[in-house]
């Protein structure tokens, strides 16, 4: 029979005197004189629970398969430990080993491994201390996003991950289809004869994996006003970086009678309440980060909860870069998008901390977002974070029917692939805005980790979706 409850962090809290059953994994084993000091941690929390085991009072084969990796159930009394390192330990009376783990072929050894290494084991490490450590964090986070939203009244809505239209009109779209690759239906007559017969596809119409929520978010916003998503989104983009991923997660608030500025300070302030909640319920896993991973993750997040961010519009940050002196890899001129060095430079040199840039060219940024009246620049707000660069990318909207068809145009999208959207122009239309969190890029921050393969649990990259 499996008791309920059990778990290591509960059994750490007790007082001593007490009996207790634990579950867990086997984390290291010292043999000493007559007794053996095991390690073992059922994921629930950073500390192992040190169990003592009398040689006597167990048979040689019982004791023999307690190593590393097997998972065990033990009983016993709850005693204050004599050794430093725990406050408790528990001294067992009842053992029961449910799968052994032969020590000498078990991937995770106590001595430290790479991150490479790792994540070519990618069903075990989960086991390791760091990423017990990341994932009690992403779980924390998740939650303090949605808690956030919640405690301000936005409705979370659940967009669709097959869809027809490309939100940000970059191309960079997993295609979905159920036709056979080795015999693709052609069209036999008209203009495009020879091409593709996606009338015969799934949908009728060629799908894809969504890069975004956020057009679908707009109508939920324009009828519940404040909405907000939280869920997987695919990009093709060949980017082999330690920031991009194949699939990742965003979250994407929309606002309805709203502006960019009262998009800017949701962004701050979800920013700074999303952080502190986390460095409250995940303090010891981010000690570790600290000791181990980065030594300043805990005063960049102080610095992040305590202090407003930097403002400032995309013509003053590329005159910033201008003057700078540096020898860029990319050239900065006005025009230019920024790259990963040019955003660093200004959250790590010029400013140190995040920064917003606003009113970006509107030929560097998506079909959507609000024109301003100098013609060239629309109400586009990236919030750069030092470390990771573009941390959220957001805006207000284009409501004006006619301004949007004309962007629509000057993008060489297809207008009638976007009825609804337009739709949107014509009944009520009302200004509003929004912006997209990359949520391992805010694990990144979080964690001080250094590539975003390791804050995923199943890391998805050009060349790789193993596991
Ligand atoms: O700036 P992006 O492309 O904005 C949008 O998709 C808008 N539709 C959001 C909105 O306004 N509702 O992406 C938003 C964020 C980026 O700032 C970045 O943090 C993250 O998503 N992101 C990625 N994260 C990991 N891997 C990738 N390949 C990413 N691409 C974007
Ligand atoms: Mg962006």
């Amino acid at each position: 029979m499996i008791e309920k409850g059990g778990y290591i962090s509960d059994i750490l809290q007790q007082e001593p005197g007490g009996r207790a059953v634990a579950h867990g994994w086997v984390k290291t084993r010292r043999d000493s004189k007559g007794v053996r000091f095991v390690q073992i941690n059922d994921g629930s929390c950073f500390a192992d629970l040190q169990v003592v085991l009398d040689a006597d009072a167990f048979s040689e084969e019982a004791l023999h398969h307690v190593t590393t990796g097997a998972s065990v159930r033990v009983e016993g009394s709850l005693v204050e430990s004599p050794g430093g390192g725990q406050r408790v330990e528990l001294h067992a009376s009842d053992l029961h080993v449910y799968g052994p783990s032969d020590p000498a072929s078990y991937p995770l050894q106590k001595k430290g491994h790479t991150m490479e290494f790792l994540r070519e084991i990618g069903h075990l490490r989960s086991r390791s201390n760091t990423f017990g450590a990341v994932f009690r964090v992403r779980n924390a986070l998740a939650r303090a996003i949605h808690s956030f939203f919640q405690r301000q009244g936005f409705l979370y809505v659940h967009t669709p991950i097959l869809t027809a239209s490309d939100c940000e009109g970059a191309g960079a779209m997993f295609g979905v289809t159920t036709l056979d690759l080795q015999n693709l239906p052609r069209k036999p007559e008209g203009p495009k004869a020879g091409s593709i017969d996606y009338g015969q596809d799934f949908f009728g119409k060629p799908a894809f994996l969504t890069v975004s929520g956020q057009l679908n978010a707009e109508i939920f916003a324009l009828a519940f006003t404040n909405v907000y998503t939280f869920g997987p989104t695919f990009r093709a983009e060949n980017s082999n970086t330690p920031r991009h991923l194949a699939e990742f997660w965003m979250i994407e608030p929309e606002m309805a009678f709203c502006d960019l500025q009262g998009d800017m300070q949701l962004a701050e302030k979800f920013l700074r309440e999303v952080i502190a909640e986390v460095m409250e319920t995940c303090a010891e896993d981010l000690e570790f980060f600290q000791k181990r991973i980065d030594s300043t993750v805990l005063a960049t997040l102080e610095n992040v909860v305590q202090s407003s961010f930097e403002h400032v519009t995309y013509t003053e940050a590329v005159a910033l870069l201008e003057k700078s002196g540096n020898n860029w890899e990319f050239p900065v001129h006005w025009g230019s998008d920024l790259q990963s060095e040019h955003e660093r430079y200004l959250t790590e040199q010029v400013f140190k901390k995040p920064v917003i840039v606003t009113d970006y060219p509107k030929e560097i940024k998506a079909f959507y977002m609000r024109a301003n009246d100098d013609g060239r620049t629309v109400r586009a707000m990236d919030v750069l974070a030092p470390r990771i660069g573009e941390i959220i990318g957001g805006s207000q909207r284009e409501e004006r029917y006619d301004v949007l068809c004309q962007r629509i145009a000057e993008n060489h999208l297809e207008e009638s692939a976007y009825w609804w959207y337009l739709d949107l122009r014509r009944y009520g239309s009302v200004p509003h805005a929004g912006f997209g969190l990359g949520f391992e890029r805010l694990m990144l921050y979080l964690t001080g980790m250094k590539n975003i393969r390791d804050v995923i649990p199943f890391p998805r990259t050009p060349g790789s979706a193993d596991f």
